[in-house]
């Protein structure tokens, strides 16, 4: 969805699918045989007897933007929003050793191409993608991948999960949706472990579209939490031009808590999952804004937050929190025009009290998660 070209926001749009291979491309590969990946084939939901051969030659998918946390959800919460993401470009390379896989290309906005790793034990598209490979027993073929990334880096809006969530997906497709939702987390899954955290919040959101409860993370379990269609919500978010690793926004968090703060916390989520199932935005919003444990470490390290979520609740929002680890700031709302106006006073508050420029959107929900675009 469209936003706003007025004042200090800016319009962010998908990137168009990268369709170029570079005619000698310069590949980094790896074996799966020779790493010690968890993901095997006792995690698959279904044994597979044998190795499974390509029913495609090549496949390109997408996979949405993702809000983790939600406010008090943390770590066990995350929603996927519409009309941002990443696309993957795989196919079945006669030139990549049979086993491996190697990334051709990496385009995107901002920085993504120039910061990211060819080598795929180091990009987020390449762990997820050899996971996947591994959980199916992939012996026989050889991939290549090209990556085009439409998130910035490090934003907090689920830019490594949703290259994770494409490219497992994308292997998934070429050797016939062997993989089920949940193998499709986990192969991504060790994507996030490697690159920000074991935290499922994002690529979970990412693969199954709209709102997901990690329920349990050993066994895994995952509840896709349904919600009324007629009932509009709309996401502000607003990205400042500052970094906040995750790594590091996850070292400052309490070892230890107060007992009021859990009670007040385990209240608000459930009060989330609730208002998200009725849609009930109002209330939804209340609980958004509620965290008492993670936000308050994490917001002094992004400069203005403070005065940003005051600036959206004075303007309309119906709540707001720290988009996962930040330094996205999200705000709720089920009016659109009103939600423009929530970005700008966000927008400004950033500019003067945090000494930051940012940009805003507003987004839906996307329901889908993961899928294939051609
Ligand atoms: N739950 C994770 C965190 C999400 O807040 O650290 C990171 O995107």
């Amino acid at each position: 969805m469209a936003m706003c070209s007025q004042s200090h926001l800016q319009t962010i749009s998908i990137p168009p699918p990268s369709t170029l291979f570079l005619s000698k491309p310069s590949f980094s590969s790896v074996s799966l045989r020779s790493h010690g990946f968890k993901c095997n084939n006792s995690l698959l939901s279904k044994h597979l007897e044998t190795e499974p051969e390509p029913v495609l030659t090549s496949v390109k998918t997408f996979a949405p933007a993702t809000i983790a946390n939600l406010g008090p959800g943390f770590d066990f919460l995350g929603c996927a929003v519409d009309g941002l993401g990443d696309f993957v470009s795989l196919r079945v390379d006669p030139d990549v050793r049979p086993g491996e896989i190697e990334i051709s290309s990496i385009n995107g906005i901002g920085d993504s191409a120039s910061k990211l790793s060819k080598d795929p034990l180091l990009n987020c598209a390449g762990i997820g993608a050899m996971s996947a490979m591994k959980m199916l027993g992939i012996r026989s073929v050889g991939l290549s991948l090209s990556l085009d990334k439409g998130l910035p880096l490090g934003s907090g809006l689920g830019s490594s999960a949703a290259s994770a969530a494409a490219a497992v997906v994308a292997v998934n497709e070429i050797f016939g949706r062997k993989l089920s939702d949940l193998d499709l987390v986990l192969a991504g899954l060790e994507s996030e472990a490697v690159v920000s955290g074991y935290h499922a919040d994002n690529i979970a959101p990412a693969i199954m579209g709209g709102f997901v409860l990690i329920r349990c993370y050993e066994p895994m379990d995952l509840i896709r939490l349904s919600f009324p269609i007629d009932k509009e919500l709309f996401f502000v978010l607003v990205i400042p031009e500052f970094k906040t690793p995750t790594k590091k926004m996850r070292a400052v968090l309490p070892t230890e808590i107060e007992m009021s703060h859990f009670i007040w916390n385990c209240s608000q989520a459930g009060a989330l999952v609730a208002s998200v199932m009725q849609g009930n935005w109002r209330r939804f919003g209340l609980a958004l804004s509620s965290d008492k444990i993670v936000e308050p470490k994490r917001a002094p390290l992004i400069p203005g937050m403070e005065a940003v979520k005051k600036a959206a609740i004075d303007a309309g929002a119906f709540g707001c929190t720290i988009g996962g680890a930040g330094p996205t700031v999200v705000a709720v709302t089920d009016d659109e025009e009103k939600g423009k106006e929530i970005g700008y006073r966000m927008v400004d508050g950033f500019i003067n009290k945090g000494g930051l420029k940012a940009y805003a959107m507003i987004q839906r929900v996307d329901r889908v998660g993961a899928r294939v675009v051609s």
